[in-house]
């Protein structure tokens, strides 16, 4: 049994040595150690052999066991760390190769210029409001003094959802919100940023665009606050030599009432076909609080007085980046939106 026993090791080990894989190895130790291994088959015969014999073989049987067991550890590391090399070999990566550049994202020129917008404000002490695009008739038009047959109603082309209720055509409601949440506490200073709604479309109108509305309301404020103001936004907006001209306007929640022009900002005020040979661009609405918005809004005309202003940021981003067509700004082709 002994020689048996030998024979049996001597044969196992060289099926270990010929393994290649982990499978193979796990194949090899069933087949000898496992249940119904060859080994085992062996040992099973030990009932027959005398007393003296038993000992000798079991211990013999547990030397091989452990040897095998040795050696098929061995042999599994080996096998392993090929494997690793092996698959290292396969993965290796050309670090040389150039890379995939990833695609930058960037705000959009309206966004931009917005956010530029109220830069400047905030350095001039405005705060940011806003307000609802879902706007009731009461304060789009009624609160800033413009009744329901005000003719003044008929320059706002507007989308009505029932006959109170309309899109925002313009930001000042957000004017008659604020005094009304603020009331009777001043100073207000504030600006508000937004989407608004007309019945307009052609190359430089949008049934949907944006304004910047402000709104200053103190003791003693004076026209020519408003006129610093908004020559101190040009200049920051479009370059230090800015100047600006007011000419007289009418809008119904203001009264004096002023429309701002900026010196061409193609030709330096010398006239071109921007300034349609004017040496001026309009850029906003702008006038002295109407009393009757500030008895409205809750405040008394005797005690305080305001300015306030509305500007498109379309066209500020149009005249800024020289772009003649409003609607590149919403076609979103990005070969447009790149160039910003
Ligand atoms: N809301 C006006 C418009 O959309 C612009 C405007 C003019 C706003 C004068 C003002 C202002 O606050 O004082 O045409």
């Amino acid at each position: 049994m002994q020689e048996q026993l030998r024979a049996l090791q001597q044969k196992a080990e060289g099926d270990l040595l010929k393994c290649t894989t982990l499978e193979e190895l796990n194949e090899v130790r069933i087949r000898y150690m496992g249940k119904k291994g060859e080994l085992t088959q062996i040992l099973r015969g030990m009932g027959k052999l005398s007393k003296e014999e038993r000992p000798i073989i079991g211990s013999l049987a547990n030397e091989i066991r452990d040897e095998f067991d040795e050696k098929l550890a061995h042999i599994t590391k080996q096998i392993k760390a090929q494997e690793l090399e092996q698959r290292l070999e396969k993965e290796s990566i050309d670090i040389t190769l150039p890379g995939i550049a990833p695609e930058k994202g960037r705000k959009h020129p309206l966004t931009q210029i917005i956010e530029e917008i109220e830069e400047i404000f905030l350095g001039l002490g405005f705060t940011i409001e806003e307000g609802p695009e879902i706007e009731l008739d009461h304060y789009n038009f009624e609160a800033l003094n413009i009744p329901k047959d005000h003719p003044a109603r008929d320059m706002q082309d507007s989308f009505y959802i029932t006959p109170e209720v309309l899109l925002r055509t313009h930001t000042s409601p957000v004017q008659a919100r604020t005094m009304e949440k603020m009331k009777p506490q001043y100073p207000i200073k504030i600006i508000v940023p937004g989407k608004v709604y007309r019945r307009d479309d052609d190359a430089t109108h949008s049934p949907m665009f944006h304004q910047v509305e402000g709104l200053v309301i103190d003791k003693n404020i004076r026209f020519s606050d408003l006129k610093g103001t908004l020559l101190s936004f040009a200049q920051q907006m479009f370059g230090p030599k800015q100047r600006i001209r007011l000419r007289p306007s009418f809008f119904p929640f203001t009264e004096p009432s002023a429309e701002v022009d900026i010196s061409c900002v193609i030709c330096n005020g010398k006239g071109c076909r921007t300034c349609q040979n004017t040496g001026w661009l309009e850029i906003l609405g702008s006038g002295i609080v109407h009393p009757n918005v500030l008895e409205m809004g809750g405040y008394n005309p005797e005690e305080v007085t305001g300015f306030a202003f509305g500007m498109g940021v379309e066209r500020i981003a149009m005249l800024k980046y020289g772009i003649d067509d409003m609607r590149l700004l919403y076609e979103n082709d990005v070969r447009f939106l790149r160039q910003f």
